[in-house]
């Protein structure tokens, strides 16, 4: 908002109801009167002025910038009553019998006010601008509203009434989740924005604290229902109860509720924000966890924009729809953000074996909105105590070889089945389609060795088919005769000789998904002529308009089992370091273990040990004829309600470590067309980062890699230092810049060899990039 003074009214409007007096209506009908005093605005308010139900408010920089924008009054009287802090501490495990400890970070300028004195301040506020509050009385039924006045905003909380009468056309969704919570107050103002979090005997619960002012805090305790159900806890021992979990926290002081009951947090989703006249702001239209702390922002923020559109628009359709097209991005993006946050909250108990350093970053990193580099801006010092911290744990661990040398995370070398690689970045796997007779040329030579040369500590090959019917293409290349075998061993020779990195080969077979196009010529689709057969587990083509392939028979499952052996040997004898069996995307072996595409009704279909059956058996011929670090490949979820359960996937990477295999390369979906993929940034990684904390306990030595959208030096350092993969893969962020991990080193001003003939050009680019 740029003008803050009175404008003028282009749509026309006069009468406007507010149902709701929490910060959103209060704050729309503020600005409203502000910008437009000929406005006849009422707000209904079903409770008392000082009735509130919460204790404090928090705000950014950010926010506060907005505020000042909208209503320099209000913007002044809220900063004369904030405090302001700093720091943020992460108490972990403490017990009765030991201390716990704690880490500090610091830089975060948070700003926090009481929820009562901003309503009060907004009261005022509205009271001089003449907008008419009506407490204590509940508003008309909303069909008359609609009818008697021009615009309607509905800023009735998370169980709007005014939502719901018209549900069929906002289509609300309303996703009540796993923990249970409860805001309380506390008469003593921490220092810090406060996370404890300590295990029970009945499971770990939390503590998100903050100051609201010099003598109060806001208390929310949080923990899974069967914790909350286990601790006895109910809505009258509560504060009784949360004083007992957390008394050091408290140091001697009450906590005290203010009709405080225990509650489950529901995420409202809404397809629609306006109908008619009437209009959804704030929790009514949409709400984002607390512990990102954006619900009163969020709805202050949308009465400002629709204030915004308002004055702009010269009709009340066309401003509800610019405030909802204007909106709508932020409001999902931070929807991600606090769905990360709740989620790692509500998963908490998966992080307990983390050491206390990894475990803070892990949190304070939650929700992909503070990063590594935000957090080395904010506290320099906070960043190199978890450096330091890092490359200690990962030459204890025996990840990186010693002794430990600081550096960013990404350029901790690592170890992989023996295999050591320069650092953490992995190119993932990109099927070229450039080969003819699946032969490797010099495209591929380039190829490869150009991102071999740009710093990765990995390279992956695309597919190399294990046969001519297993290719997804005519461009695909292969491992099935010798001439294939020497092409790549050039390939591999040059990386070696010319090279710090590493080269993998990632084998596979198309299944359902072979005899189609080159990828620009219509991915997926059938050969336009001379189409050869295709075979899977089961006869289901993959879309429409696909051949239909024929159910593998027991003797062809022995065939392409001997396929995969012999291209093991051949990729030995090429000279790779690292073999990957693909067994992700729909492919042919990752289609036995879907429940989507394997129907068979032999050994090798059924229950999720019998869809394994032909991937482990394919694994153990492989490890007869190959010897070095193995890896798979994996899709932890079709993306589809009816495939891969989040707890099968767990199942499938534990067979394949139990199986032996050295590495877990964790991607998602492409098993079948009518997946229905979330992508977002880094959107595979919760998948490796679950696995990761699943295996171990069994499998503390099988490497985790996580790939998909992770695109920025800061989300591979963010993810590798708190423990969410081991290596990072990124794919067609090195097909936009092969030389990314140079760059990404240039950047950081971390001093990483270049290759010689290059070292001319090394040079940190005059700007930063993004
Ligand atoms: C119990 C509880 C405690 C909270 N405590 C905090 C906290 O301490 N700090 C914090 O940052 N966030 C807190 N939140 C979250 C935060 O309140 C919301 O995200 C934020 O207030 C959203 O603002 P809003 O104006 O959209 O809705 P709300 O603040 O929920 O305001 C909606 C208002 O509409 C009124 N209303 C609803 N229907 C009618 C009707 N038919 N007629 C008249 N009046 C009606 C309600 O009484 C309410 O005052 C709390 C939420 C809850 C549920
Ligand atoms: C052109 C292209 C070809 C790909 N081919 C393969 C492949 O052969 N094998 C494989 O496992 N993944 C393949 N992928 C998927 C990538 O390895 C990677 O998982 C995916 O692109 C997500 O990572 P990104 O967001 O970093 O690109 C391919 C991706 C692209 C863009």
């Amino acid at each position: 908002m740029h003008d803050t003074g009175p404008v003028g009214n282009p749509s026309g409007i006069t009468r406007i109801a507010v149902v709701g007096g929490g910060p959103g209506g209060l704050y729309f009908a503020a600005l409203a009167a502000r910008r437009h005093p000929d406005w006849h605005i009422t707000v209904w308010e079903r409770n008392a002025p000082d009735d509130t139900f919460g204790f404090g408010v928090v705000f950014s920089d950010e926010t506060l910038e907005s505020i000042e924008v909208g209503d320099a009054e209000i913007f002044t009287e809220l900063a004369g009553r904030f405090v302001r802090w700093d720091d943020i501490d992460v108490h972990y495990r403490r017990t009765v019998d030991g201390p716990g400890s704690t880490t500090t970070s610091g830089g975060h300028k948070f700003a926090a006010v009481s929820r009562v004195g901003l309503l009060d301040l907004l009261h005022k506020r509205c009271g001089e601008l003449g907008v008419r509050l009506r407490f204590e009385t509940e508003a008309p039924p909303i069909g008359d509203l609609i009818a008697d006045y021009d615009l309607v905003v509905a800023a009735d909380g998370v169980h709007s009434a005014s939502r719901q009468a018209f549900a069929d056309v906002f289509e609300p969704t309303l996703d009540t989740r796993r923990c249970k919570y409860i805001w309380l107050g506390s008469d003593t103002a921490f220092d810090s924005f406060t996370f404890d979090v300590r295990p029970t005997p009945h499971g770990v619960v939390q503590l998100h604290g903050y100051p609201y002012d010099q003598g109060g805090s806001t208390v929310i305790v949080e923990m899974r229902e069967e914790v909350w159900a286990g601790l006895g806890l109910t809505d009258g021992n509560a504060i009784e109860r949360c004083a007992e979990l957390f008394p050091d926290r408290l140091d001697g002081h009450r906590l005290h509720g203010n009709n405080s009951k225990w509650i489950a947090f529901t995420t409202v989703r809404c397809a629609r924000w306006s109908h008619r006249n009437l209009v959804l702001i704030g929790d009514a239209a949409h709400t984002a966890h607390f512990s990102i702390g954006s619900g009163t922002k969020l709805a202050m923020q949308d009465a400002a924009a629709l204030v915004e559109k308002l004055g702009e628009a010269t009709d009340v359709a066309t401003a509800l729809a610019d405030y909802e097209t204007e909106r709508r991005p932020v409001v999902l993006s931070t929807q991600r953000a606090a769905q990360a946050s709740l989620e790692w909250f509500e998963d908490l108990g998966r992080y307990l074996d983390q050491e206390p350093a990894q475990f803070a970053f892990n949190l304070l990193t939650r929700s992909r909105r503070i990063t590594y580099d935000n957090l080395r801006l904010r506290d320099p010092q906070y960043v190199s105590d978890v450096d330091s911290w890092f490359a200690g744990h990962e030459v204890a661990r025996g990840a990186t070889p010693g002794p430990p040398t600081v550096r960013p995370p990404m350029f901790q070398p690592y170890v992989l089945g023996g295999l050591e690689l320069r650092n953490r970045v992995v190119v993932s796997a990109m099927d070229m389609y450039s080969s003819t007779d699946g032969l490797p040329g010099d495209f591929h030579l380039v190829h490869l060795g150009s991102k071999a040369l740009g710093g990765a500590g990995l390279v992956m090959t695309e597919m190399v088919c294990v046969s001519p019917e297993g290719r997804i293409t005519p461009g695909c290349t292969g491992l099935y005769d010798d001439a294939q075998t020497q092409a790549w061993q050039r390939i591999t020779a040059f990386v070696h000789e010319q090279t710090g990195a590493r080269i993998g080969v990632q084998l596979g077979h198309s299944g359902r998904k072979g005899s189609t196009r080159l990828m620009w010529d219509g991915i997926d689709d059938p050969l336009p002529e001379g189409n050869w057969p295709i075979a899977a587990p089961s006869p289901l083509p993959y879309k429409e308009g696909s051949q239909t392939p024929r159910e593998l028979t027991r003797a062809e499952l022995d065939a392409i089992r001997e396929d995969f052996a012999a291209s093991a040997r051949r990729a030995r004898e090429a000279g790779f370091d690292l073999l990957e069996l693909h067994c992700a995307h729909g492919y042919l072996l990752s289609s036995f273990i879907s429940p989507l595409t394997n129907h068979r009704t032999d050994h090798y279909g059924g229950s999720l040990d019998d869809r394994l059956r032909f991937p482990l058996e394919v694994l153990a011929a492989v490890k007869e004829e190959w010897s070095g670090p193995l890896s798979v490949r994996l899709s932890a979820t079709d993306w589809h309600p009816d495939g891969l359960t989040p707890e099968e996937s767990l199942q499938v990477a534990r067979a394949f470590a139990a199986a032996g295999v050295d590495a877990v390369d964790i991607s998602t979906g492409q098993v079948v067309s009518d997946e229905q993929p979330a992508y977002g940034r880094s959107f595979q990684t919760p998948y490796a980062d679950r696995i990761r904390h699943d295996l171990a306990a069994d499998f503390p030595h099988v490497t985790v890699i996580a790939v998909g959208a992770i695109s920025s030096y800061d989300d591979v350092n963010s993810i590798i230092l708190a423990g969410r993969a081991d290596l990072c893969a990124l794919g067609r962020t090195h097909l936009y810049d092969p030389q990314w991990t140079l760059h990404a080193a240039a950047e950081q001003d971390y001093p990483m060899e270049w290759p010689k003939p290059f070292a001319a050009g090394r040079r940190k680019p005059p700007t930063g990039r993004g």
